[in-house]
């Protein structure tokens, strides 16, 4: 699938049929962070591969427990084999020489996360597989120091972001553009 066919495409597919994606694929995806743009503190990150079963469910659980009743679902990772969580480091001192607060190192490390998650799911869909990016897990690890641990983020950092990969019957197609949700400026000399 070419890029802009894979744009055009991506949604964010929740039907998992349960099959693991093979570690090519895996590795593609992981291929297509580390080629999204990184700059500044984002350069520390951490990735975890996430394909144990029982970590998976107490994310799972953790994610539902906090967020469960008022999305109104039963689950938060939808019986995804995999989980792909990015986790990186928060600062409060902002580099020396900047002159500018550490709250511009954060927002920028938030923004090149985007890239990172988009390019991945980019990436999941182009190989025709399921992926969801998935908030409630990370907010509700917020609260789980202990299984923040388990789920490999180092000492110090925070989950980020993440984004639920696995194979699917699921039949990408074009979706309808929607230009709502944005007003535009063109501004023309
Ligand atoms: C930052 C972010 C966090 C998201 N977190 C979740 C989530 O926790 N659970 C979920 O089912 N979908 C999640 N989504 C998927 C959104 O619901 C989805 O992107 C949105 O409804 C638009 O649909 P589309 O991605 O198919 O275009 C998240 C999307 C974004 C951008």
């Amino acid at each position: 699938m070419m890029l802009n066919e894979a744009i055009r495409k991506r949604a964010s597919v929740r039907e998992f049929n349960g099959d693991m994606p093979s570690d090519d694929e895996i590795s593609q995806i992981i291929d297509a962070a580390y080629l999204a743009p990184l700059t500044m503190t984002s350069k520390n990150s951490h990735i975890s591969v996430i394909s144990d079963k029982e970590l998976l469910k107490e994310l799972d659980e953790c994610g539902f427990k906090k967020f469960g009743k008022i999305l109104n679902v039963e689950t938060s990772l939808y019986n995804a084999p995999v989980l792909i969580l990015i986790s990186g480091k928060i600062i409060d001192t902002p580099p020396l020489g900047w002159g500018v607060d550490a709250e511009v190192f954060n927002r920028n490390l938030f923004w090149t996360m985007g890239s990172v998650v988009q390019n991945m799911h980019l990436s999941a869909v182009a190989l025709g597989l399921a992926a969801c990016p998935i908030n409630t897990v990370v907010i509700g690890l917020h609260d789980r120091p202990e299984l923040m641990k388990r789920a490999g983020v180092p000492d110090g950092y925070l989950p980020l972001c993440s984004l639920a990969v696995g194979k699917t019957e699921y039949k990408y197609s074009e979706k309808k553009i929607n230009a709502e949700n944005f007003s535009i400026s063109y501004l023309k000399g």
